[in-house]
């Protein structure tokens, strides 16, 4: 996560930004998209895509469909980004922040991703899970709040599936990493560029249970 100090606009993660409106727009360039997409003041990173952001968007690799989590979509470059991706996955694109809520639906429409659902955390259906998470996540918050939004949606990428996060180094990637792996997760460095780290984090995979022996009374051939 990158991006300037919030100064008088408030910070960028309050649920009705204080900061006056003033509308603009920002480039989105990557190989494979190429748009314009609407900011305002109040929301994240709102004078260019946030270079954490691009980063994330150039490394990350095709992801598969069913239901994407985009954790903290601010104005919707990510969540935006994978839909045009992956038109037949359906994209949550989730904030505390009504306005960057508000944007990222704007966005979605006038680039006619029909596919993007933009909602507060508790408008995203309970049975819901997803077969992936990306994020650049609000490090801003403080520890126990990211840990806390974290241990939410986490649990929610289905098994097999993977969340994708970038955060710069000085802004605790190596500290995320281990609590991440603490708590239980496999977590891969997949590329670092100026300080960005991207992580990909998994379910750890179990232990693997000891082979029965040849007096072991599990096998195949004992009794029920
Ligand atoms: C670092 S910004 C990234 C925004 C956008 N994805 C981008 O790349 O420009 C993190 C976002 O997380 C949002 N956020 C903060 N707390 C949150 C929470 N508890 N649940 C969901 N989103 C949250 C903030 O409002 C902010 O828009």
């Amino acid at each position: 996560m990158s991006s300037g100090p919030p100064g008088a606009a408030g910070h960028y993660f309050q649920a009705e930004p204080s900061a006056p409106s003033r509308p603009a727009t920002v480039h989105l360039h990557l190989p494979d998209v190429d748009v314009e997409l609407g900011v305002d003041r109040g929301v994240f990173s709102a004078g260019r895509v946030d270079p954490g952001t691009m980063h994330l968007l150039r490394v990350l690799p095709p992801l598969p469909g069913g239901d994407i989590l985009d954790l903290g979509c601010g104005y919707g470059p990510i969540a935006c980004t994978l839909a045009r991706r992956s038109p037949d996955a359906t994209v949550w694109a989730v904030d505390v922040n009504q306005r960057a809520l508000a944007l990222t639906a704007a966005n979605a429409a006038s680039l006619g991703l029909g596919n993007v659902r933009a909602v507060a955390p508790d408008d995203v259906p309970g049975g819901l899970r997803f077969s992936a998470m990306v994020s650049n996540p609000p490090i801003k918050v403080g520890k126990l709040a990211l840990h806390e939004m974290l241990q939410r949606w986490l649990p929610r990428v289905a098994p097999g599936g993977e969340a994708w996060m970038v955060v710069h180094r000085h802004l605790g990637a190596d500290s995320l990493a281990a609590w991440l792996t603490s708590g239980g997760r496999a977590v891969e460095r997949r590329g670092s560029k100026q300080g960005y780290r991207l992580l990909r984090v998994t379910a750890a995979p179990a232990a693997t249970p000891p082979a029965p022996g040849p007096a072991g009374g599990d096998g195949p051939g004992s009794a029920g």
